[in-house]
């Protein structure tokens, strides 16, 4: 049975929401993606009118923050405030604007949450049991969560004590991780009988496979929690033995209780608590946060896809068991990798938000790399390669392209948009591309919003290039002022449509076109509304990326990642994806290596080293020597006689066929009487042979 939602925009307010980070640390492209893309999808939301608040907040309990700022040696409440200060100040600096952003630890959220599991526990949702928690003897604490680490008791990964955050992603019940040892001290952990508050979960079984069947958004949100039904779903503690937290509720008169509520309660409630705040701030008359949350509205999560099952089990269930309304979507994002390899922050191998943003890039080329690269639900690989490829190929070659040159032409030519009516053939392509939006919006598709940006520019080129208006300026003025005003009108279009990605970029565009008012309170159907007749001299909007500046942030980053390598201990922080682990296999153990070089050479110096592509011809021993071999190498212009140390080390029958990489302007030598002139290159105990993957012929110089 499958509830259908109308369309947006309905007219019921609706709230958009991010996973809130936990304030713990610096901000980096991981987090960026989600935030991004759910201001770019609130944004595209407010394109078809519909009425929305963007809400969010830091999450400052629990584990991830109590335990590093343990490492800090300060105060948890301390060390989560700065750092939601830092996080308040950077997301509008990537142009990502909350209506409010909150944090879990204010009044607002403190309130609301004794109230939410007052309301559960009157419900008869809530009860005691006593169960075995971890607990260390040397530190003389209990050892929830981050505290513990071991091993997975469902994919035999390993796992935190919460979560299984390393293999399938599924969150673990206190004890139920296997073999545990305290973080604390690397002890194995004791056990210790307390007695916990239980959340029953298992209770909404039915409730939750019907949520299921009408939620919408990304398929991962509604399959995997399924499978997690259908195995049989456990009931859920929600009390931890620490001192940082929401205190658990208890009723008037009776003592406070030396529980907290576990994060993963207060965490979502912040949802509505940022939405009331929001509320309060603007008047019920301009936002009313209860009819969204209790009557009519539409509530949209965009999440990581590590958080599902916090978002479509406990956190339903909840709503549920105390009658508020719950998500009509939910989207969850697939991870980040940095070239190819998991995004690892105790490897530095990462871009970081404050990074990115002092390298000088403006925030709307990463907004729409995040946005546009795979669609929501897919990982996403970023490499400074593939941000200067997109970049300067669609934003660029095709958006910036056609802004100038339609402005540009228009200004100089008619001083602004010429008069005449919009043709036919322009006003349908627009409004095609209006129905496209629509439709990624209904669709939770990022991409597609930008794609449909993207395609109508491209169409404007083609326009432009097809009907020459520079040669009919003379012969045929009308024609050309008529072309051209369809060119400043798929301007103004392509503006609306990309707002919600590019904001700033969209804002300027409008100015230029001196238009009044914001492009961000633009709707779709704006896109066809004349521009104003006169507008200044456009500029240009979007700069290349030249390939030096990649070259040097690729060096600057792999740098980096070789430095953290260097001080890392054994033991890695545990953020680094199963994918990272097994890219870390093949590489040797970095005491092993020898140092890198601190002297650089120049480019010149190894411009002359002469490095080809070379096939073997033959190889043979040589006589009386140990571990020497005499190859023949073909290299192109001639053949190579060159003497080798991989005797002992290589099936030499196997060689003739093989391409190498050898450097070919090595001075002659002569090794028992055999002449070498060249040299074959080779890494490793075993004498690995370089070569080449692709197309690269023999004789062809590496650079
Ligand atoms: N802080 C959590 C994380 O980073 C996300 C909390 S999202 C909410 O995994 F639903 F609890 F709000
Ligand atoms: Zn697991």
């Amino acid at each position: 049975m499958s509830t259908h939602n109308d369309d947006f925009p309905t007219d019921d307010p609706a709230v958009v929401t991010c996973g809130l980070p936990y304030a713990n640390g610096d901000l980096h492209i991981g987090h960026l993606r989600g935030y991004i893309g759910a201001d770019a999808f609130n944004r595209a939301l407010q394109t078809l009118g519909q009425e929305t608040a963007y809400v969010c907040g830091s999450d400052m309990h629990g584990t991830p923050v109590a335990v590093n700022a343990e490492q800090e040696g300060v105060n948890p409440e301390d060390f989560a405030l700065e750092w939601h200060d830092q996080y308040a100040e950077t997301f509008p600096q990537f142009n990502v604007e909350f209506d409010n952003y909150g944090h879990t630890h204010d009044e607002t959220n403190t309130e609301l949450t004794q109230e939410i599991v007052r309301t559960l526990d009157e419900q008869g949702y809530i009860y005691e049991k006593e169960i075995q928690v971890a607990y260390d003897p040397d530190a003389d604490q209990y050892l929830p969560d981050r505290y513990v680490e071991g091993t997975c008791p469902y994919c035999g990964e390993k796992a935190r004590g919460d979560e299984c955050d390393e293999g399938c992603q599924r969150h673990l019940e206190p004890g139920e991780v296997e073999d545990p040892t305290s973080t604390i001290t690397g002890n194995p952990a004791e056990y210790r009988e307390r007695t916990h508050k239980f959340f029953e979960v298992s209770e909404f079984a039915d409730f939750l496979t019907e949520f299921l069947d009408g939620l919408e958004g990304t398929s991962n949100a509604r399959n995997q929690p399924r499978q997690w039904i259908e195995d049989g779903l456990q009931d859920w503690c929600i009390t931890r033995d620490m001192d940082w937290g929401i205190d658990y509720p208890t009723a008037e008169g009776e003592d406070e209780s030396d529980l907290v509520l576990y994060v993963w309660v207060d965490a979502p409630i912040e949802y509505i608590a940022s939405t009331k705040q929001y509320s309060e701030r603007v008047g019920t008359d301009e936002y009313d946060w209860e009819q969204v949350w209790k009557g009519e509205g539409e509530i949209v999560h965009i999440i990581g896809r590590d958080i599902i099952q916090h978002h479509t089990i406990f956190w339903p269930a909840m709503l549920e068991g105390a009658d508020y309304n719950k998500p009509r979507g939910i989207a969850a994002t697939g991870f980040i990798t940095i070239n190819g390899k998991g995004l690892s922050t105790s490897r530095n191998r990462a871009i970081w938000a404050k990074e990115y943003l002092d390298e000088g890039f403006h925030p709307d080329l990463l907004r729409y790399y995040l946005t546009t690269t795979g669609g929501l639900q897919q990982d996403v690989d970023f490499s400074w390669d593939a941000f200067q490829e997109k970049v300067n190929g669609e934003l660029v070659g095709t958006v910036g392209n056609f802004w100038y040159r339609s402005l540009l032409f228009a200004y100089r030519n008619y001083e602004g948009t010429p008069d005449a009516d919009v043709s036919e053939e322009v006003h349908e392509r627009i409004q095609d591309a209006i129905a496209d939006a629509r439709a990624a919006v209904n669709d939770y598709d990022l991409r597609g919003i930008g794609q449909s940006a993207v395609e109508l520019a491209q169409f404007g080129n083609e326009y432009i290039q097809r009907n020459e208006p520079w040669k009919l300026t003379d012969e045929e003025p009308e024609t050309a002022a008529q072309v051209i005003r369809d060119c400043v009108q798929i301007a103004k279009a392509v503006g609306v449509l990309i707002e919600p990605i590019a904001p700033d970029k969209a804002r300027r565009l409008w100015e230029q076109l001196g238009e009044d008012g914001e492009v961000a309170d633009a709707l779709l159907e704006d896109a066809l509304e004349a521009p104003p007749r006169n507008f200044e001299e456009p500029g240009e909007l979007f700069e290349k990326i030249e390939d030096d500046r990649v070259a040097e942030l690729n060096e600057k980053l792999e740098e980096r990642v070789a430095e953290a390598e260097d001080d890392e201990d054994e033991e890695t922080e545990s953020d680094d994806t199963a994918a990272d682990e097994a890219d870390d296999m093949a590489d040797a153990d970095v005491d092993d290596l020898e140092p890198l070089a601190d002297d650089r050479i120049s480019f010149d110096d190894f411009q002359e080293l002469d490095i080809r592509v070379g096939r073997i011809e033959s190889a043979e021993g040589i006589e009386g020597a140990d571990d020497l071999a005499r190859l023949e190498v073909d290299i192109g212009f001639e053949t190579r006689q060159i003497v080798a140390g991989i005797k002992q080390l290589h099936d030499l029958d196997e060689l003739p066929g093989e391409k190498c990489v050898l450097l070919a302007n090595m001075e002659q030598a002569e090794l028992f009487g055999v002449e070498s002139n060249g040299m074959i290159l080779a890494a490793g105990e075993e004498a690995d042979l370089l070569t080449t993957h692709g197309d690269a012929e023999v004789g062809e110089k590496i650079r």
